[in-house]
């Protein structure tokens, strides 16, 4: 059984990659320094999956850390490195904290498993786009200027992997560009945990919806969409996860080498409006928002061309508006009865 190294693997996205990895066969290791995260989620893996993956709680910025970890699991076909900082807003307030884990924790990894033949899936982001001159956008887009320290980790991490691969090291790369996930696990025994006030729509939408926030704020509804709110490409975190899957199959293989990018998406736009009304369509549930100012470094419109992903990962994202929020609702009242933090 290919052993797969899972940064921030109890994490939001992490934690679902690590159950489809063991539903895909693979043995994930999960390393996590649970700075956004909690412990729980490991039995939360372990009650839907039958199996408690191996858990090193470690900071991946730590050199040393990451050193003797190599030590202790030398035998890894692959990694999937998620573990990063991600609050756009505070990496514009404190970037050097930003900049240090985010491209520290890369560089200690790549560092500590050099020359090694691993396959390293990396967790990039739309973001890397800013507001695209031509929609839906295309892996070959310009990348635009960062708009915070935050999406300049993921450029500068993007080049540091092309830059590793380009001077023929023994990894081969795939950097997923996420378009925005949402959602969570069936089961509802994983899902995402924002620390404080949501900065992101959805799970503000949900806190709402049970009480712990007064009113959801549309950030806009002047911009030149067909309802005036912004429109981004909501993805469901069980299709997201999967690609992961795909990206590890793909690199297996003789013919794939050195580095590549796909964008991870479903391929289709949807307005805050849309969702809200889906979200109330769904669930049955009434939203008190109202409409507010435009939000300070929002781009208006993006959403993804994925058929590159569709033709050289074989993955299409399968779930739809309606599973993305009936899944966060459902993760909401779970958490409501069974805190995890
Ligand atoms: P998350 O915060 O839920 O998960 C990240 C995990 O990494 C957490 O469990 C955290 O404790 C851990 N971590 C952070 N720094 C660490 C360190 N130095 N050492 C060890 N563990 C550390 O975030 P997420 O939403 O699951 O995002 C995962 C990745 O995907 C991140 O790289 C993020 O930038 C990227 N991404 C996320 C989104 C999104 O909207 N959620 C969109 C595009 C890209
Ligand atoms: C979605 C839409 C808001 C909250 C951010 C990061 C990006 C990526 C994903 C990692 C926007 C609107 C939101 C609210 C609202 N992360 N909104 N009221 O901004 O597309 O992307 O997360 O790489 O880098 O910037 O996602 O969920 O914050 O916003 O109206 O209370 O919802 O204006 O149009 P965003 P989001």
């Amino acid at each position: 059984m290919s052993k797969i190294l899972v940064t921030g693997g109890l994490g939001y996205i992490g934690s679902h990659t690590v159950v489809e990895l063991i539903n895909a066969g693979f043995e994930p290791v999960i390393v996590d320094d649970l700075s956004n995260s909690q412990p729980k989620i490991l039995d939360q893996i372990t009650k839907i999956t039958g199996k408690r993956p191996v858990f090193h709680e470690l900071d991946l910025s730590d050199e040393n850390a990451v050193k003797n970890l190599a030590t202790a699991e030398p035998d890894i076909a692959g990694v999937i490195h998620f573990a990063a900082f991600k609050a756009v807003g505070e990496s514009v307030q404190q970037p050097l904290k930003y900049y240090r884990n985010n491209i520290y924790s890369l560089i200690n990894l790549l560092e500590s498993y050099y020359g090694k033949p691993i396959n390293f899936v990396f967790s990039s982001s739309c973001t890397v786009y800013g507001q695209p001159d031509v929609l839906p956008v295309t892996e070959q887009a310009p990348i635009k200027p960062a708009q915070s320290p935050y999406g300049n980790t993921k450029q500068i991490a993007e080049e540091i992997l092309f830059d590793t691969i380009a001077a023929g090291s023994s990894y081969k790369v795939i950097a997923l560009r996420y378009f925005n996930p949402v959602g969570a696990h069936e089961t509802a025994l994983i899902g995402e945990l924002p620390i404080g006030v949501p900065q992101n729509l959805v799970p503000f939408i949900t806190q709402t919806a049970i009480g712990k926030r007064e009113k959801l704020t549309v950030f806009g509804d002047d911009y030149n969409t067909k309802d005036g709110s912004c429109v981004r490409d909501y993805i469901h975190v069980v299709d997201l996860a999967k690609a992961h899957v795909a990206a590890l199959h793909l690199m297996k293989k003789n013919e794939f080498k050195g580095y590549d990018v796909f964008n991870i998406g479903t391929g289709n736009g949807n307005t805050v409006l849309e969702i809200i009304k889906a979200f109330e369509e769904v669930t049955g549930e009434k939203l008190n928002y109202t409409i507010g100012p435009r939000r300070a470094g929002d781009v208006e419109q993006v959403w993804g061309n994925v058929s590159k992903a569709e033709e050289k990962l074989h993955w299409k994202a399968e779930l739809g508006i309606d599973a993305m929020m009936s899944s966060a609702w459902a993760w909401e009242k779970y958490i409501a009865q069974n805190p995890v933090q």
